[in-house]
Parts: structure tokens; sequence; C-alpha cells
């Protein structure tokens, strides 16, 4: 049977009950789990992808956002809220749209990726960018939804969580079993929490083990491989600079139940490996998305990874949503030429081996 959306495939394991009507859906979820097959074999293990970046607004936010955006309509909200790097706005003003419900999202002025404001603005979004980063953005959206005329939306919102951990579910339902390691990618760290819940729910139900959580900061705003506030985080990886997640405590409660790490890498890592997973496994993600895999690396170097073990990187967002930084950072240009056959085939025939 086709797939059906995360709420009516997962029903058993979410907060959906008879008053959780209409279960609504953009078919979000049941995203490709890739071998990395040159990464398995450069280091002798077993890695993966899980391309979250296939979900329909291109980003894991959709998993969270369907079922929050279910209960926002199942306790009568006229309007939604939230703050965004850029992903959960555009996840949200698409669920929005769907559900028929207003939403409101408050961003960081010039500090999200272009096809994320795209999609903002395509869903129908009302669009506030404010003088401010991220965590100033996440206040000012939390005291707005205090006076309960609207709802927030944001990970804060437990739903979100629900929703999000059915990534977890698909990677254990696709091996078989939890894999050794998780490696992933943390900037509100909404996500880390979310999956280690995942695996643990599944692991209660069905025995299936529990893997190792990895989480990475980008080095320019890691507080909690710092255990501090960053006041003005930067980073290139623009959908996690957060200098004061919201679920910090989530995250580091992963970390030790699971024995895992939270560590962080440094921008030139993260396009590096931005860069190289494009080149050679195939796969387009968004450069925050890739400091799960610029976090495999920095363990690999450091010989923490086991061989023989099973290691998941999650690709939290589509490359596509942040052309800017792909084709700024590229060492690959295109050549221009004239209209001219001769000279065209030439140039061509020239750069393929005989
Ligand atoms: N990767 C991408 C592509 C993201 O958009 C985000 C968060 C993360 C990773 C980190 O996940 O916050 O759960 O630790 N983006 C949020 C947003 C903050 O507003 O779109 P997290």
């Amino acid at each position: 049977m086709a797939w059906q959306g995360l709420l009516k495939e997962y029903k058993e394991f979410l907060p959906v009950g008879e008053n959780t009507p209409p279960l609504i859906t953009l078919y979000e979820g049941n995203t490709p789990l890739y071998k990395l097959e040159k990464l398995s074999e450069k280091y002798e293990i077993n890695a993966y992808a899980k391309f979250d970046g296939l979900n329909p607004t291109g980003s894991f936010k959709d998993r969270g956002m369907v079922m929050a955006m279910a209960k926002a309509l199942e306790d009568g909200a006229t309007a939604v809220i939230c703050a965004s790097t850029g992903n959960t706005s555009a996840s949200a003003a698409a669920f929005a749209a769907r559900a028929g419900l207003k939403c409101i999202v408050v961003i960081p002025n010039g500090k999200i990726a272009q096809g994320k404001l795209a999609q903002a603005v395509m869903y129908g979004a009302e669009i506030y960018a404010i003088d401010g980063n991220f965590d100033d953005a996440l206040r000012y959206v939390r005291k707005t939804a205090e006076t309960g005329k609207v709802a927030l939306v944001n990970s804060v919102n437990p739903y979100r969580i629900e929703g999000q951990k059915t990534a977890a579910f698909e990677v254990v339902d696709e091996l078989g079993q939890a894999p050794d390691y998780l490696f992933i990618p943390v900037g509100n760290a909404g996500n880390i929490t979310a999956y280690w819940k995942g695996f643990k729910e599944y692991n209660e139900k069905k025995q299936t083990g529990l893997p190792k959580m990895m989480g990475f900061e980008a080095s320019g705003a890691a507080a909690i491989v710092h255990n501090r506030v960053f006041e003005n985080p930067e980073t290139v990886g623009t959908a996690i600079r957060i200098g004061n997640p919201a679920s910090w405590q989530g995250a580091v409660n992963a970390r030790d139940e699971s024995q895992g790490e939270i560590d962080e890498i440094t921008d030139e890592q993260m396009i590096e490996a931005y860069q190289w997973i494009a080149q050679n496994e195939g796969v387009f993600a968004e450069p925050a998305s890739c400091a799960s895999v610029a976090g495999l690396l920095k363990k690999l170097e450091e010989g923490k990874i086991e061989k023989g073990s099973t290691v998941v990187t999650v690709l939290t967002g589509n490359g596509l949503k942040d052309p800017d930084t792909a084709i700024d950072y590229s060492e690959i240009k295109p050549t221009v030429l004239p209209n001219d056959e001769e000279l065209i085939m030439n140039k061509i025939l020239g750069s393929v081996k005989a």
C-alpha cells in the first residue's frame, strides 16, 4: 500500500486520538537510508545516511510539523507562530497552508538561506525578519504565544519532538535494529532529543537496541560543547547558528544515557564534508546537515569508531535550499564559451579521457 504519511503510519506511537481529525499530511517521512559506499569501504565500517532532505519541504522539520499542526487544529488554534533559521518556517508555512491556518514566522534578517525564504513566501506566511539572531526570535515568539492567541510550533512544543522521533523508527525498520552510532547535527537540540526518544521507545517495545548518540555543533555556535551560551553565534551552516539551544538538557541526556558524545566541527570541516558527500556519494545536503558527516570523519580520524561498526549519519536538509553557499564555495565554475560548434566540441572532447 502507498505510504500514508507519519500520523497514520506510526499512529500507535504518536499522540493521535479520535479527536485528532483530520490527519493532515504532505506524505512526509519514509525518506531513504543510503549506504555510503565509498566511506564504508575506506574505513571498513557500514556507514549510512538518512536523507531527510527528501521530505516534502526538504527537511526533517516536516516530521514534527505535521504532528504539531494536527494538534493545533485539534486545539482549535487559528494561527501558528515560530522562530526559525529557515527550515522550521518553511515547514510551518507549508503545513499551515495545508491545514488552513495562519502562519507567522520570525527569522534573523539576512541569515537564512534563499531557498528557505522562498518557501515561506510561496506558502503564504507572514514574515518578520528581525535585527537579531535565532535565540532572540525564539524568545519573542515564546512570549507572543504565552498570550494564548497563537500556537507555538517550535520544537519546545512537545508534539514536534513526538513527530520527529519517527525518523529513528524508520532507521531501525530499515536496518532491522538500531545502529551502533547515530551522528547528527545539533542546533536547537530538538532533533537529537527526538531521535533518542524514538530509539528508546522502539527498544522498549521491540528490543531493537540503542545507538551511541553523537551530536555535532558548529564551533562558532557550540554552546553545549563548551557549556556556555554563545551570545553571537556564527557559522556558515546558518541552520544551526544558535547560541542557546532550547533543548539543551535533552541533548545532554541523550549523550549521557547513550554514552555518546557532543562535539564541534569547524566551518571548514563542514564545507569539506558537504562537498565530499555530494561529489563522492551523490547526495546533496545543506551545509548544516553535513555537520553529521564531518563529525563522523572527525571521529574516524581520531580512531574512535571500531571497524565493522554500523553508523548512521543524519542529513537533515536538502542542498537546494542554499544555492548561494553551494556556488560560493565551489571550485567548479562553468566554463563560458562563445556559440561556436567547433570550438565547443573541441573543448568538450578535449576534457574526456580516450
Ligand atoms: N539541520 C538543519 C538543516 C536544520 O534546519 C536544523 C535546525 C538542524 C539541523 C538542527 O536541528 O535544532 O533540532 O538541533 N533548524 C531550526 C530551524 C532551528 O529553525 O529551521 P535542532
